[in-house]
């Protein structure tokens, strides 16, 4: 019998990251973390399991993504099928709208949806707890996509206790997230080679012991709305985790020129009174962080900086979702 269930998941924009893991293989992270969907980028995951299919088969964005893909899908769908003891293959075919591997987290929605969509295929019904902690096992932010509006993902120390639940529904603070586009390339170390790093750097340990610490501030903020407290605790977390990726060994540097550019930018817009802030991921393009009323001349300006190519809006989004078509 075939089984096909198709799946939609936003990508999130960590405010306190995860940067380095305590258990690289299920993915149990160095620490917790703090997110926000992005309603306006998806990814949108179709799985078929058919007993003739002779191997697991992957298609991303139309096109074959190549062996290591491969891999690391047919890896993640060994556990859906040890979970619903089924033996078949399977094929899986996802689309992203927005530009893959460029520090904007296609592997966060790409696993989310990936995990919805197998598990149903699969014919397990698994609760939101469950399904966060099968998509961590994809790719860990992929864990923060599962639930809706602003995630937590509380670190722990296995399998069990390692996953993310909503901490506000995503109408409870309109924050907006103008990602400031300076390069669409594929990044060179994506984030799964960047992790196994992190124990390289100095600054590394000194970022973990203190992450409790951003995450009571980060967390009251987001719960109080209050901006300023917001901005200095995002900005500093994203920039205590650049410090460890640039001085580990290899060191990885994820900014272009553009990337500080736009850095100064926003300090300045700040220093004048507009509530605004950035975070950047793995990779050189800036996620600006502002309020609905600041966000069109917010947006207006991006635009105005040398390589800035454009700006992609997000306001918080829902959790990962079963689609008809
Ligand atoms: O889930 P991964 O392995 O793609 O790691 C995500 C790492 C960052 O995006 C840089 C930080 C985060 O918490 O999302």
């Amino acid at each position: 019998m075939i089984k096909t269930a198709i799946a939609l998941a936003h990508p999130n924009i960590a405010f306190i990251k995860y940067w380095g893991d305590k258990d690289s293989d299920l993915r149990i992270p160095a620490n917790g973390s703090i997110s926000m969907n992005l309603d306006s980028l998806y990814s949108r995951t179709e799985v078929t399991f058919d007993s003739s299919f002779e191997k697991d088969e992957l298609i991303l964005d139309g096109q074959d993504p190549g062996e290591k893909a491969v891999k690391r899908v047919t890896r993640f769908l060994d556990h859906v099928r040890l979970m619903a003891g089924i033996p078949n293959f399977a094929r899986v075919s996802s689309e992203n709208n927005f530009p893959t591997g460029s520090g904007i987290a296609s592997s966060a929605s790409a696993f989310a949806a990936l995990s919805l969509a197998a598990s149903t295929a699969a014919g397990l019904e698994l609760d939101e707890a469950a399904l966060s902690r099968l998509a961590r096992r994809g790719s860990g932010s992929a864990c923060r996509s599962v639930p809706a509006g602003f995630v937590e993902w509380q670190a722990g120390q296995d399998d069990e206790s390692s996953y993310a639940f909503s901490i506000g529904p995503r109408d409870h603070w309109e924050l907006i997230d103008c990602i400031a586009i300076v390069s669409q390339e594929h990044k060179g170390i994506g984030s799964q080679d960047g992790h196994l790093l992190a124990e390289t750097s100095l600054v590394q340990k000194i970022r973990v012991v203190d992450t409790p610490r951003r995450l009571d501030i980060c967390r009251q903020a987001i719960l109080n709305r209050d901006f300023e407290a917001f901005a200095e605790v995002v900005e500093l977390d994203s920039n205590l985790m650049h410090a460890v990726m640039m001085t580990s060994q290899p060191q990885l540097y994820y900014w272009q020129p553009a990337t500080l550019g736009v850095m100064q930018a926003v300090s300045e817009w700040r220093k004048s009174g507009t509530l605004v802030c950035f975070t950047i991921d793995a990779g050189p393009n800036v996620h600006v962080i502002t309020l609905e009323e600041s966000s069109p001349k917010v947006i207006a300006d991006l635009l105005q900086i040398p390589g800035v190519s454009k700006v992609l809006v997000s306001r918080p989004g829902t959790r990962v979702r079963l689609v008809s078509e």
